[in-house]
């Protein structure tokens, strides 16, 4: 009998407590002692963020990689890899002086480039360039009308130049979109190095800027 005389008075109090976090005792608590847990002095979630501070310039940016296969952290001394847009393309095949100006780090014939390389065209380039290079043996080559107009190891683009290639890739070209935001610097290099070889493998000479 002892223990029951407790029970009830303890399961109101802690009936009490747990629905005291909620309202509207929670109001009943403001009332009587004129405030509640709900006014804090803590920042609310998104409440007054801080802006960066003052001249200070954003970190990192897809291209600039320090190596091949490093991760990227902002632009390293020593790769200076320039600017250009779509409307530098100029010239099919060649590109304008900017384009003509960039050179090809990775070894055209180092085999571990190349592996690289044909990893990242099978990730992105097969869906619309087929395994082979040509449009019409591509995935969505019956979606995409114009697809089988474009051979990448045909002999038209055996002609144009590494830069050229490399350029296409990084800022896209009419219908096809740019890949300079996810395919980095040196992988890029590594994907003209591998469409050569497709080149090669479908019988056409690759003009090769500086191979
Ligand atoms: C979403 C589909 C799509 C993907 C993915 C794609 N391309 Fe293209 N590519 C195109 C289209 C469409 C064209 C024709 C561009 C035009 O209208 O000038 C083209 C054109 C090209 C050309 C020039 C062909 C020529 O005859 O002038 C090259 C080189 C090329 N792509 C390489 C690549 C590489 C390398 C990748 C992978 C990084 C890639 N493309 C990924 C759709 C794609």
């Amino acid at each position: 009998m002892f223990r029951f005389r407790f029970a009830r008075p303890l399961v109101a109090a802690l009936a009490l407590i747990t629905l005291g976090g909620c309202k509207p005792l929670d109001d009943v608590a403001v009332l009587v002692f004129g405030r509640s847990m709900r006014n804090q002095r803590s920042f609310d979630p998104y409440e007054n963020p801080r802006g960066a501070p003052e001249n200070s310039v954003a970190f990192a940016s897809g291209n600039y990689p320090a190596a091949p296969g490093e991760v990227n952290l902002g632009q390293p001394e020593g790769v200076d890899v320039p600017r250009f847009t779509q409307l530098d393309l100029g010239t099919p095949g060649v590109g304008n002086e900017v384009i003509q100006g960039l050179v090809n780090p990775m070894d055209p014939n180092d085999a571990v480039s190349m592996a690289r390389g044909e990893e990242i065209y099978m990730r992105f380039c097969v869906v619309c360039h087929g395994p082979d290079g040509v449009g019409a043996n591509a995935y969505i080559a019956d979606k995409h009308p114009l697809l089988p107009a474009y051979n990448v190891s045909g002999e038209t683009v055996a002609a144009y130049s590494d830069q050229y290639l490399y350029a296409i890739m990084r800022v896209g070209r009419g219908l096809m979109p740019e890949y300079g935001s996810r395919i980095t610097h040196f992988d890029r290099w590594s994907v003209v190095n591998y469409v050569r070889q497709l080149q090669r493998q479908a019988g056409n000479t690759p003009a090769g800027g500086d191979e």
